[in-house]
């Protein structure tokens, strides 16, 4: 990664002259002050070199002409904060160093103190020797001294400039809203803070601004952003955090195409991409078809057969089964040229569909138009050429089968295996950044357990226009399939943004909560100053929000949600450095008027 702001200002009163990362030949013979961590001791018997390090860089000290006592320079400590003034000088040609920034150069020390002495750390920050994630947390300051780290809050501090930049230019106005607010829910738990004043009561933390920007447009602000923390407490991955930062945004009058116009310069300017950068539409329904997830890594091929009508009468009890039960068969085929599976490599395969519910992977290989291994002799004549017009791709290969009664778990299983095989297989350019806008995410999704709708989105999205006369009648079956005007922005199989078209009309968004299963008395208590505000004059809208986390982690080019965040929490929601969360004082929790259940 680059190094991201590294110019300093250079106002008058820094204790500095130059950054550690700065000083080149044409410097020569300058006077010079620099401040930083002790990076590198070496002392070479009669020559000693200290390495001096801060957020820009490192520069080599050189005390061949140091006038001071040696023995004290000798107790300074690694990572301790140093200020030496020397002059600049350049290297001997036999002592440059190409790996450094600053390697044609050293400054030879006339002055130096020990700002602040550093006891042994439990790790180096630039150190050889990895540490253990944990302890890195624990000790996060440390490891943000790390080049790596640094440079992606240099990332992300760009990324936030970025999006102003390019929002003020269309507009938008920032404005921030309550963080003590009332649920917003987005299908997570909410985070609650009890109230003092009022007891029995609490504040419920944002799971986004949603219902706050939708009054903002009530409001009459017309174009609204916002970077904003969002509060979820939901199972973690690595891609999620309970306290994380969306680029929140809204707009009155605007349609689907304008709200993607708006990301597409959004992820332009964000992506540093070429001025004819275009994203592709894909439905959810197509993007599950093809890919079995709603948030597809393009970067690759790979896409997924439907294979179910091939295999009806095959003698392959398995699939006989699943066809049977109304059930799904997809198939993935991978080229010979791109690799040829051993036995063994294919056994291993059930373990990538198994976490998803999988039961297996069927396959056989097709070599000169002869099918041998696995399920071959299942397959007949007909079935190859079915799956050949089917397959995109041509010639030599391994088909792979996900079969399941239920399609879901087919749709898992096949996108587990296509995004395994994307990876082993090196089929992803890692400097590629491919985005995807899919749009007509369904509206509702039945949870049949409980016997209730949930919103796949949440309950401000509006039905697809052109079917709310059948929401608002509110029969069963048409509200099973029913679309919604709802997007998702995708890069690289993370989704990075997501929005919709909202809910204008207090009756359709009473409806809604009704659908959500929701009493009257429960919309009233947790949503009636909302559905009253829309009564008085609603204009259309729409927004998105983009995941800031999820977008820094693409541009550092991490997998790790954490690497993008300077405090984060782990999977457990823990704080692992100021051991949060904790154990209140007796006293707090009296004035709260809460008293803990010991089970
Ligand atoms: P949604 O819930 O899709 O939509 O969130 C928008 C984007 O926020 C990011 N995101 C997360 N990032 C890190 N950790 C999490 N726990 C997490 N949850 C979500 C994702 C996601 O695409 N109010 C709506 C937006 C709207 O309709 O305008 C909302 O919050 O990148
Ligand atoms: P079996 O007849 O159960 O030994 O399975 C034969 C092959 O089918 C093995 O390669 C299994 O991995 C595979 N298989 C079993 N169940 C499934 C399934 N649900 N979908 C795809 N392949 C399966």
């Amino acid at each position: 990664m680059k190094n991201h702001n590294l110019q300093d200002s250079k106002l008058a009163g820094h204790m500095r002259t130059h950054t550690c990362g700065e000083l080149r030949s044409d410097h020569e013979g300058e006077t010079v002050t620099l401040c930083g961590w002790l990076n590198k001791d070496r002392n070479l018997g009669g020559l000693h070199f200290i390495d001096v390090r801060d957020k820009y860089g490192v520069t080599q000290l050189s005390f061949d002409e140091y006038k001071g006592e040696m023995a004290l320079v000798e107790k300074f400590s690694l990572e301790s904060v140093i200020m030496a003034t020397g002059k600049v000088r350049k290297r001997p040609e036999s002592a440059l160093n190409k790996n450094m920034d600053t390697g044609e150069v050293e400054v030879v020390v006339e002055q130096i103190t020990e700002l602040a002495h550093a006891s042994e750390p439990p790790f180096l920050p630039h150190g050889a020797v990895k540490a253990h994630e944990d302890l890195k947390l624990k000790y996060r300051y440390l490891d943000l001294r790390s080049n790596r780290l640094q440079n992606i809050l240099s990332v992300r501090s760009q990324a936030m400039q970025n999006t102003r930049m390019a929002l003020y230019e269309e507009g938008f106005t920032e404005i921030e809203t309550p963080i003590l607010y009332k649920t917003t829910p987005e299908g997570a738990r909410d985070y609650v803070v009890p109230s003092r004043v009022h007891p029995g009561k609490v504040y419920a933390l944002p799971q986004s601004p949603q219902t706050l920007k939708q009054l903002l447009m009530i409001g009459s602000t017309d174009k609204y952003f916002q970077i904003c923390k969002c509060f979820r407490d939901e199972d973690l991955r690595a891609d999620r955090q309970p306290e994380f930062s969306q680029i929140d945004i809204e707009v009155s009058f605007a349609t689907q195409e304008y709200i993607k116009n708006l990301a597409t310069k959004l992820v332009q300017r964000l992506f540093k991409l070429d001025a004819n950068f275009d994203i592709p539409v894909m439905s959810y329904q197509t993007a599950i078809e093809k890919y079995g997830s709603d948030k597809p890594d393009v970067r690759f091929g790979l896409e997924h057969i439907n294979a179910t009508s091939l295999f009806g009468n095959s003698g392959f009890k398995v699939f006989e089964t699943v066809i049977e039960n109304e059930g799904l068969i997809k198939a993935i085929f991978v080229k010979k040229e791109t690799k040829e599976f051993s036995r063994k490599e294919v056994d291993a395969l059930v373990d990538v569909v198994k976490p998803h519910g999988g039961k297996g992977v069927a396959w056989f290989k097709v070599n000169a138009g002869e099918v041998s291994g696995g399920i071959s002799k299942f397959v007949t004549e007909q079935a190859l050429k079915g799956l050949r017009e089917l397959n995109p791709e041509e010639g030599d290969g391994t088909y792979f089968f996900c079969a399941d009664p239920k399609h879901s778990v087919v749709h898992a299983c096949a996108d587990a295996l296509r995004r395994h095989f994307g990876k082993t297989l090196d089929l992803i350019d890692q400097d590629d950044y491919k985005f995807l806008w899919v749009n007509d995410f369904p509206l509702l999704e039945h949870d049949e357990e409980e016997g209730r709708f949930y919103a796949c989105h949440h309950p401000f999205t509006m039905p697809k226009k052109s079917q709310l006369e059948d929401f608002k009648g509110g029969k069963f079956e048409d509200l099973l399939n029913m679309p919604a005007e709802a997007y998702d922005i995708v890069c690289n199989g993370y989704e990075i943004g997501g929005g919709s078209l909202r809910i204008y009309d207090n009756e359709v968004q009473s409806q809604m909560f009704k659908v959500l299963g929701m009493s009257e008395e429960e919309v009233s208590s947790k949503f009636g100053f909302f559905v009253e505000a829309l009564k008085y004059g609603t204009p259309p809208h729409a927004g998105i929000a983009f995941g800031l986390d999820r977008v820094v982690m693409l541009l550092a080019k991490t997998d790790n949600i954490r690497d993008a965040i300077a405090f984060p929490k782990t999977n457990q929601a823990t704080d692992l450095m100021s051991n949060a969360p904790s154990t209140p004082e007796k006293a707090q929790l009296d004035e709260l008027h809460i008293d803990i259940q010991k089970k």
